[in-house]
């Protein structure tokens, strides 16, 4: 189902029981998470929303900010009606929407799922990036930023042989954001809170899922936030980069299947 809210954020939904949240990451669209959509339905309520400026929801005036982003979500399960305790599963970008989430709305979460996602904020370099990447998508346009994008999202292996998946992760960035979405995420990206400091306060189960062969975030980045958040289990996917859920889905739904049922059971 696709619907809108007050505010124009459109997401699909797909089953029922614990609610759980899939927020996608950079430059991305709900549509990252049909694999999620399709064969957790029978598990929980699977929530999967456009962030603001991605895919059909409206784009407002930018720049975006990661704390503007979890009120769109907060907004969206107030839209539907959600009162009970939600399990927020957030992708790269995604993860630090659900910092975000956390730090606002903390009462409202039962878990977190952060998958291909870091606590730090932009180091000067990323920032000086991230300024590369606008210059470039105001000068030329958005091709030449989602070209470099997509054989860094996929592990080298998947870019090399698995065309149908490149292509397929090629068509959800095309059909997800604009010069403009590019600019807003960048900027919000770069302004982003660092989260390190209050890993160790996280009192909710998270459950960290990193592909071993992410070349966006590095796999030590899982690690280091498994060491720091107190209940945390973290699971590594083989053969997967910085789209594990697409790349390993069967062994991406199965953890998080095992989770929502966990979860399920403490609330
Ligand atoms: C994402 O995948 O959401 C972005 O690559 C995150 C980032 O650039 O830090």
């Amino acid at each position: 189902m696709n619907d809108t809210t007050p505010f124009l954020m459109t997401y699909s939904e797909a089953g029922a029981g614990t609610p759980i949240l899939f927020v996608h990451g950079y430059p991305l669209s709900s549509k990252l998470w049909e694999p999620q959509l399709l064969h957790l339905q029978s598990d929980a309520r699977v929530i999967a929303p456009d962030l603001r400026g991605h895919g059909q929801s409206a784009h407002p005036p930018g720049p975006f900010s990661m704390e503007q982003m979890a009120d769109d979500c907060a907004a969206l399960l107030k839209h539907l009606k959600i009162q009970e305790k939600v399990i927020l599963c957030g992708l790269s970008m995604g993860g630090y929407v659900n910092f975000a989430f956390y730090r606002k709305f903390h009462d409202q979460i039962a878990g977190m799922i952060l998958t291909a996602t870091r606590a730090a904020a932009d180091t000067d370099l990323a920032r000086k990036n991230r300024e590369t990447a606008i210059e470039s998508v105001k000068n030329e346009g958005i091709d030449s930023v989602l070209d470099a994008m997509l054989s860094k999202l996929l592990s080298p292996q998947n870019y090399r042989s698995n065309e149908a998946l490149s292509s397929q992760v090629n068509a959800i960035m095309r059909g997800a954001v604009t010069k403009d979405t590019i600019v807003s995420d960048q900027l919000a990206l770069m302004n982003r809170t660092n989260s390190l400091p209050f890993l160790d306060q996280i009192n909710v189960p998270v459950l960290i899922i990193h592909g071993s062969d992410d070349q966006i975030v590095p796999v030590q980045e899982a690690q280091m936030m498994h060491s720091s958040i107190p209940a945390s289990q973290l699971v590594i996917l083989p053969q997967a980069g910085h789209l594990p859920n697409l790349e390993q889905p069967d062994h991406f739904n199965s953890a998080v299947r095992k989770f929502i049922n966990k979860i399920g059971k403490e609330i």
